[in-house]
């Protein structure tokens, strides 16, 4: 973040400078700018590079950067009026998903997101995985269109149980998945059962698919399967979306005698369950296996991501399922997009299969316990009445706010005061049971910027 502000201060400074100077006339050279504007090369790099991209310098080798012709004055804005009339009134509401993928203003505490904070990225590595991937001969040729085979691999070896790699569809990543699950399972206008709370993003893109979710509430031990059977009845849903390891947000894990009975629930129905497998690796005690290892009828369709235990960035994930939905779910995705970008799911094979991946994912795991101790102790000191979860994984804590509190303009409040948390009234399919707000430990950059953000939050609530 810090880098792309500094690069984004200095390529406003170099178009100030190109305003004074004539087409043809030329830069001070890099090594002067990384002197005058107390910035590393790269930096000046980046930023030289962003203005060619713009057309407002052109740079030669050897000789420097240039002043380009002068831009066109802006042309008049176009009426695109009728767009909207032929548009109609389809809309596609991206609000949340952008709320949760905007990075915390500068000076901001973000105690809210979905990924981990940068430091605890294995940002070096992906560096060397990636420029691994790059050298192979074939990165950039047409691969397996069901995926890398090695990648498949890992992903059933990871699933466990009968899983075997023929089963594995390698996707963008998991909200990419999601969508092309739900489109291909789903028509416009049925209904999709979810666990209420559950992931906002997973309501975005049901909506936008024309789908209607049904809200199933869960408690701490996961969703309730006796509601969850008369949800079944009540709409005649065919598919049921669920995240039984550290749900987002509440944190549950699906208890062990609930595992089977939502399994023979889904079975009575005649319906698919959807397993959003998205944290698997962020347990600070290990989560139970994967619903779709016990899966022997092909009711599961199984979604594992690992961004969350790399990098946002990194847009690789696995759909795992078997028999005709496997088929469906396969040719929507080829007809939608082809394939993923090879080169990412080469880098993401490079990454797990190197030496530091097991180290890496011990050391993101402890890191996660300290931060998810130290800000439950920052919560019971300054904010005791406060009910918060206590997750075994994951990245957040879900905190039931005292009755007839706005939970929305309190996130706004408290942005407004230097702490980005999330309201939890967006994650509800339908009326909220209870006022929310997700606070997301795995997001802060240190445990010292969550104590902070804790400290902040519990000075908006008391004024
Ligand atoms: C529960 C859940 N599923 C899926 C996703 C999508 O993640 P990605 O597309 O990065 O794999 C997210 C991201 O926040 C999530 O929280």
């Amino acid at each position: 973040m810090k880098n792309d502000s500094s690069v984004a201060v200095l390529a406003d400074a170099l178009r100030a400078e190109l305003r004074r100077l004539a087409p043809g006339d030329r830069l001070p050279s890099s090594r002067a700018l990384v002197e005058r504007h107390r910035v590393s090369p790269v930096t000046v790099s980046r930023a030289l590079g962003l203005l060619a991209a713009e057309g407002l310098i052109v740079t030669r080798p050897g000789s420097g950067a240039f002043a380009a012709g002068r831009p066109a004055p802006a042309a008049e804005p176009a009426d695109l009026g009728w767009q909207a009339v032929a548009l109609g009134d389809r809309s596609v509401d991206s609000a949340g998903v952008s709320w949760l993928l905007t990075p915390a203003p500068d000076g901001v505490i973000a105690l809210s997101g979905g990924y981990l904070a940068p430091a605890l990225q294995p940002v070096r590595a992906l560096a060397t995985a990636a420029a691994r991937a790059a050298r192979r001969p074939d990165a950039w040729e047409v691969p397996d269109t069901r995926g890398v085979p090695g990648l498949r691999a890992w992903f059933a070896r990871t699933a466990g149980g009968a899983v075997s790699p023929g089963e594995v569809l390698i996707t963008g990543g998991g909200q990419q998945a999601l969508s092309t699950v739900l489109r291909a399972l789903l028509p416009p206008g049925a209904p999709l059962l979810a666990e209420s709370p559950t992931y906002l993003g997973v309501l975005a893109v049901a909506r936008a698919a024309g789908l209607h979710p049904v809200p199933v509430p869960g408690d701490a031990d996961g969703v309730r399967p006796g509601l969850l059977a008369e949800a079944f009845a009540m709409s005649g849903a065919r598919a049921f979306y669920c995240q039984p390891a550290f749900q987002n947000p509440t944190g549950a894990v699906l208890a062990a005698g609930r595992r089977a009975q939502v399994l023979d629930v889904a079975r009575a129905a005649g319906a698919f369950v959807i397993e959003d497998d998205y944290a698997r690796h962020l347990g600070i005690t290990a989560p139970p296996p994967p619903l779709a290892a016990q899966d022997a009828e092909g009711r599961v369709v199984h979604i594992a991501s690992l961004t969350k235990a790399t990098a946002p960035g990194l847009r690789v994930a696995a759909v795992i399922a078997r028999g005709p939905v496997a088929e469906r779910i396969r040719a929507a995705q080829l007809v939608g997009e082809f394939f993923p970008a090879r080169p990412l799911q080469e880098t993401l094979l490079e990454l797990v299969s190197s030496p530091g991946w097991p180290r890496h994912l011990r050391s993101v795991r402890a890191a996660l316990r300290t931060r998810r101790d130290a800000a439950l102790a920052a919560l019971a000191r300054e904010l005791p009445e406060l009910r918060v979860n206590r997750p075994s994984g994951g990245l957040h804590l879900w905190a039931r706010l005292p009755d007839g509190t706005d939970d929305t303009a309190l996130a706004e409040a408290a942005l407004r005061a230097g702490v980005l948390v999330s309201a939890g009234r967006p994650f509800f399919p339908a009326e909220a049971s209870a006022p929310h707000l997700r606070i997301s430990y795995g997001t802060a950059a240190s445990e010292a910027e969550l104590v902070e953000g804790v400290r902040r939050l519990a000075g908006v609530l008391r004024s």
